[in-house]
């Protein structure tokens, strides 16, 4: 049995899935994505790319928006009302990070809650804390369907986070706790983490550090979910020293192939759901 759980894999089975769906729906429009970059990022413009990538195969429509580094915050207000009122848009995504000169809070509780496709809207995120929410966001949504694809029950088990993002570790530990899992949430102050990490069932590394995990963080009955995205050496790599920790144990997800793809196949998903609410489609 391999001990690598294939995000590739599991998430072409749900892009094919959801292309199909898609087609059978026969609908007039298809569903819409915009992405809104602002500057040249050179890590979202290959995130972005990748976005729009997967929006063609399933059949959506993804349409970038490209502002100059220097735009206002209140002109980026204003663009993003267009779209808001724009019946024809089912999701938005402001592309992060913003140049320093903008509020990133305000433009991401600025989306409308009905095309917040990423979940980081202030209201999606609190009906994500009370487990009533139709959008999660999606990193911490494909690392619970990785699991779920895996058979791998979350009830009970004690899942330790490192890292406290509003993107990951934030919706995470409440999505996990909503699971009836025992979540540990570490920072960069926690207090002897190898030893904490160690005594996980689950271990989710989203520091965007790499190599931080090692073997002395691990156990061999440990699920390793690795969700760094890290440049080194002009090599793309997760925060988990795959090669050692690979060989202790249980299950563990690669970088890249392992989150990444599921990431953008939930988004896809997302993208579909807030279209069917707003086509009063079931
Ligand atoms: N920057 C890095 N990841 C993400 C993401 O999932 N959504 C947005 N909007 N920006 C990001």
């Amino acid at each position: 049995m391999s001990k690598i759980i294939d995000g590739k894999e599991y998430a072409q089975i749900l892009n094919t899935n959801l292309k199909n769906s898609i087609e059978q729906l026969k609908a007039k429009r298809k569903p819409k994505l915009i992405i809104i970059q602002i500057g040249n990022n050179l890590a979202s413009n290959k995130y972005i790319k990748n976005k729009l990538k997967a929006c063609q195969k399933v059949g959506i429509i993804g349409e970038l928006k490209k502002f100059d580094e220097n735009i206002s915050e209140k002109n980026l207000k204003k663009e993003i009302e267009k779209i808001n009122k724009d019946l024809l848009v089912d999701g938005l995504i402001v592309q992060l990070p913003l140049p320093s000169h903008i509020d990133e809070k305000e433009i991401t509780n600025f989306i409308s809650p009905l095309k917040d496709v990423d979940g980081f809207n202030a209201l999606t995120l609190g009906n994500i804390m009370l487990n009533n929410s139709k959008i999660y966001p999606a990193t911490p949504l494909g690392i619970l369907k990785l699991l779920e694809w895996k058979n791998i029950d979350l009830s009970g088990k004690n899942v330790v986070i490192i890292g406290r993002s509003n993107i990951v570790g934030k919706p995470l530990t409440n999505m996990l706790i909503n699971k009836s899992a025992t979540v540990t949430t570490c920072n960069t102050k926690t207090k002897k983490i190898e030893e904490v990490c160690k005594k996980a069932d689950i271990l989710i590394s989203a520091a965007g550090a790499a190599n931080l995990v090692t073997k002395k963080f691990v156990n061999k009955n440990m699920i390793v979910i690795d969700v760094g995205a890290n440049f080194l050496n002009g090599k793309y790599s997760g925060d988990v020293k795959f090669d050692e920790v690979s060989k202790i144990v249980k299950y563990i997800t690669p970088v890249p192939g392992g989150v990444g793809p599921m990431t953008i196949a939930c988004l896809l998903q997302n993208t579909f759901i807030l279209y069917k609410e707003k086509e009063n489609i079931s």
